[in-house]
């Protein structure tokens, strides 16, 4: 083949829809570069097809896994040991030079020219900037530096478990040899940097061209009205709504339709619903299920829709129904002082689990999102 490639990962359906995004994001910029991807036993058969109408080349590889479950935990992303995988990207050799997007990147602007860079080029990591973020980063495959990269990893292993350790450690001079390889904030935009420094992103955030969701708020965990077809972003992106909206546009249009009961995770379970519709009550049961999910990994709207205010509404209508028509009602939330806990009173912990779950039971979790 020759020529330039992006490359991204995929080891399982749900991460199978931000590469899909992603592909078509550097389509719709009109990149002049091929698409790969690389998929592990977890992708299904179904979703490598649908992989393959975007993707030039879709490229099984094995799982790689630190299972550093220490240095994982510190990282707190205990699943993000399999990012291991990325390192097969290095056996591409039917390209010149390549560029790495994880899947939960968007590309906003054409940046062909990132293949103008030489390895290692990477920008700097927001949570320590004398490290280089693995999200995005120029790369030359080469059968030998992969050997290499495999060898230090069994040898030295990596300092948070995941890729980005890795490669730090194996690339250690990035930092100070030559400024050519510090990539510009821009190609890999971290959605918690502009949180952490929104003023910076008011005045520089439009010349973002690839915007990367790092940690839990993944575009597809974001609570999204399948009625109205909008992104309802949690506080700590809600400045990031516009580009979450950009996310959900090109999944709704050119993803969802395509997407079959037979796919697993979030993709299958997008599969059952029907968009730009009046919700029905199995659909409204699956809102809840994601939406639970996304609270379980930490995307909590605590002044919207997570409110106390809500959760205690949800508590006492919830009560209201399973208590007996003649017992007095409340509806009034208690006094935020510290003695009051009205509920632990008359249920145990196990009973009010029970009564206020939400989530229907004919849903199974979903795998690994
Ligand atoms: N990834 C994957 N399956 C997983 C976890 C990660 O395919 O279960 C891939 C995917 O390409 C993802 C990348 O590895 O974008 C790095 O993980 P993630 O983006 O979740 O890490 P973060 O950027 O949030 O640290
Ligand atoms: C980082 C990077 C991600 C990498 C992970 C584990 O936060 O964004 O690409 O996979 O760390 O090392
Ligand atoms: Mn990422």
């Amino acid at each position: 083949m020759g020529g330039f490639a992006w490359v991204t990962l995929a080891t399982n359906d749900s991460y199978s829809l931000g590469a899909l995004v992603l592909a078509h994001s550097l389509k719709q910029v009109g990149s002049k570069h091929q698409l790969a991807v690389l998929v592990t036993p977890g992708v299904t058969n179904p979703m490598r097809a649908k992989l393959a109408t975007v993707f030039d080349l879709v490229q099984e590889v094995n799982i790689l896994d630190s299972k550093d479950e220490s240095n994982l935990r510190l990282l707190k992303r205990p699943e993000l040991g399999v990012t291991f995988t990325k390192l097969h990207c290095w056996r591409l050799t039917q390209f010149d030079k390549c560029v790495f997007l994880d899947a939960d990147t968007l590309v906003l602007q054409n940046c062909d020219e990132l293949f103008e860079r030489e390895e290692l080029s990477a920008a700097p990591d927001v949570g320590w900037p004398d490290c280089f973020n693995s999200g995005v980063f120029v790369f030359r495959p080469s059968n030998e530096t992969y050997d290499k990269l495999v060898q230090f990893a069994v040898e030295k292993g990596s300092f948070d478990g995941g890729d980005q350790g890795l490669l730090n450690l194996y690339f250690s001079d990035w930092a100070t040899k030559d400024i050519s390889k510090h990539l510009p904030f821009i190609y890999n935009l971290c959605s918690t940097a502009c949180y952490s420094y929104l003023p910076a992103f008011k005045q520089f955030g439009a010349d973002a061209k690839i915007i990367h969701f790092i940690g839990s708020s993944k575009p597809w965990l974001q609570y999204f009205n399948t009625e109205t077809r909008k992104v309802q972003p949690t506080p700590d992106v809600k400045h990031l709504e516009a580009i979450l909206q950009q996310w959900w546009n090109i999944f709704c249009l050119l993803i969802h339709p395509t997407l079959t009961p037979d796919m697993t995770g979030l993709a299958g379970a997008f599969a059952q619903l029907t968009l730009g519709a009046p919700r029905t009550a199995e659909q409204s049961a699956l809102d809840d299920h994601l939406r639970r999910q996304g609270w379980e990994v930490g995307n909590i709207d605590y002044m919207g829709r997570d409110s106390f205010d809500n959760i205690w509404n949800k508590i006492c209508q919830t009560l209201s129904a399973a208590l007996p028509e003649d017992a007095p009602k409340t509806t009034e939330a208690p006094p935020p002082s510290t003695d009051a806990k009205p509920i632990e009173k008359s249920l145990t912990e196990g009973q009010l689990a029970a009564k206020t779950a939400i989530m229907p039971k004919k849903i199974t979790p979903l795998a690994n999102v």
